[in-house]
């Protein structure tokens, strides 16, 4: 049982349409049937749902991210993009950036930077992904990799209350896998070793099958859900098997 403060952040990633808001109904009743105050759940949608969830959650304690943002801190000639002054405008609050989806998409380490300065300037809190893919894990380069990432990512940023690092090795997204309890924990140690009061959380096929391996490693803040975060009643098994 945790009486830390735990995020549970749902990345709905490309699924989503104006019916899906329907499930949040559930989500948000068991939020305030639930005793927790410790408890912080952030809905990720695609762009297109964040206004139309803002407005369905104005009463409630539960908030609403984004999943990127470009760059450019102003409006601009971008045909398709976004910034996180418009993600800002129509209630987002937090945005996930440098997700390995993204990464592998050819998103840099410097974009990557520059989008988080932009999003903190736009006065957004940063859920910014870090994670190894496999064959680095099996050079035993996890550790390497991770810091680099943080060091380039973050480089000239030092508002880190406004940052959570979500710690996502490439390997174990949508494929069922997890890491192995005490790797997880040390990853997650020597990420916190960076500086002391990163939050940090874990993602990747986290489900309410996995959970209660995962809730033991007691240096975690939190998950970042993709696949069982569109199912309201997986999202509620996983919140709560967290804290019993
Ligand atoms: P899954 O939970 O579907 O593995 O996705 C994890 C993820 O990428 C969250 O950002």
């Amino acid at each position: 049982m945790t009486n830390k403060y735990m995020y549970f952040i749902a990345n709905w990633k490309m699924f989503g349409g104006l019916n899906s808001l329907n499930s949040l109904h559930k989500v948000n009743k068991f939020l305030k049937t639930s005793k927790k105050k410790s408890t912080k759940i952030i809905y990720c949608p695609p762009s297109t749902l964040i206004r139309p969830m803002s407005k369905k959650l104005k009463k409630s304690s539960i908030e609403v991210g984004a999943q990127n943002c470009h760059e450019h801190e102003t409006y601009g000639a971008f045909t398709g993009s976004i910034n996180s002054l418009m993600l800002k405008n129509v209630g987002a609050k937090y945005v996930i950036i440098g997700h390995s989806e993204n990464r592998q998409a050819g998103e840099t380490d410097k974009l990557i930077n520059l989008k988080i300065k932009s999003a903190l300037k736009s006065g957004l809190k940063v859920i910014f992904c870090i994670g190894e893919t496999f064959k680095q894990k099996r050079k035993r380069r996890t550790k390497q990799v991770l810091n680099k990432q943080i060091k380039l990512g973050l480089n000239k940023i030092n508002n880190y209350k406004k940052i959570l690092i979500a710690y996502e090795p490439v390997w174990s997204i949508g494929t069922g896998l997890i890491p192995k309890s005490n790797e997880l924990f040390q990853t997650i140690n020597s990420i916190k070793k960076i500086k002391r009061n990163f939050k940090v959380l874990y993602g990747g096929s986290v489900n309410p099958k996995n959970i209660n391996e995962l809730k033991s490693i007691n240096n975690i803040d939190g998950f970042l859900i993709g696949g069982a975060s569109q199912d309201p009643n997986k999202f509620i098994d996983i919140i709560k098997k967290t804290y019993n």
